[in-house]
């Protein structure tokens, strides 16, 4: 091999070479891109508050509740054995019932003891009510006494439909 030739094949040598790093580097920064693609999406949040929600009392003094997956509740509620049409829950200092219109609409949420003797009322999705299974008492869905024996309405609290993520919650918070 001559000098001249030997210097050709070592510029050859060094060009291929060259070629090989460089297309590696633009195929793992393809990789890389791709991976970054990839990522997942991260939490769920709550499109108000940026935050995911957790079910339960909130720090606001709001409860937030799921209605696929409703706290125990443990208290017992004279209701005849009626169907409550709702979730019992304990709030602040009153036990509530929270129940949603037939047309899955709206949600309501009223004190669950009656006015006149304090039996549990339970929802009647048919007549858009509240009673009393004791002595009659129906109550409208905004917790205003429709039928005695009751002569006062139950206290009505806001119930809200909210989402996170792929989860529908009820947010109940105290009229103001
Ligand atoms: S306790 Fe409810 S109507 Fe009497």
């Amino acid at each position: 091999m001559t000098e001249l030739e030997r210097r050709t094949f070592l510029l050859y040598v060094a060009g291929s070479a060259f070629a090989v790093l460089t297309t590696g580097n633009v195929l793992a920064a393809t990789l890389q891109g791709k991976k970054e693609e990839q990522k997942p999406a991260g939490k769920p949040k709550d499109p108000k508050g940026g935050k995911e929600l957790k079910p339960g009392l909130q720090d606001d003094g709001s409860f937030v509740l799921d209605p696929a997956n409703p706290p125990k509740f443990e208290k017992r509620l004279e209701t005849k054995k009626q169907e409550p049409n709702g979730h019992f829950l304990e709030f602040g200092k009153d036990t509530i019932i929270v129940s949603q219109s037939p047309d899955k609409k709206a949600w309501f949420a009223v004190s669950a003891i009656c006015t006149h003797k304090g039996c549990g009322v339970v929802y009647k999705p048919d007549d858009r009510c509240f009673q009393c299974p004791c002595h009659g008492s129906k109550f409208a869905e905004s917790g205003k006494v429709t039928k005695g024996q009751a002569k006062t309405d139950l206290t009505s609290y806001t119930a809200t439909e909210v989402k996170s993520g792929t989860k529908t919650f009820v947010k109940i918070s105290p009229n103001k």
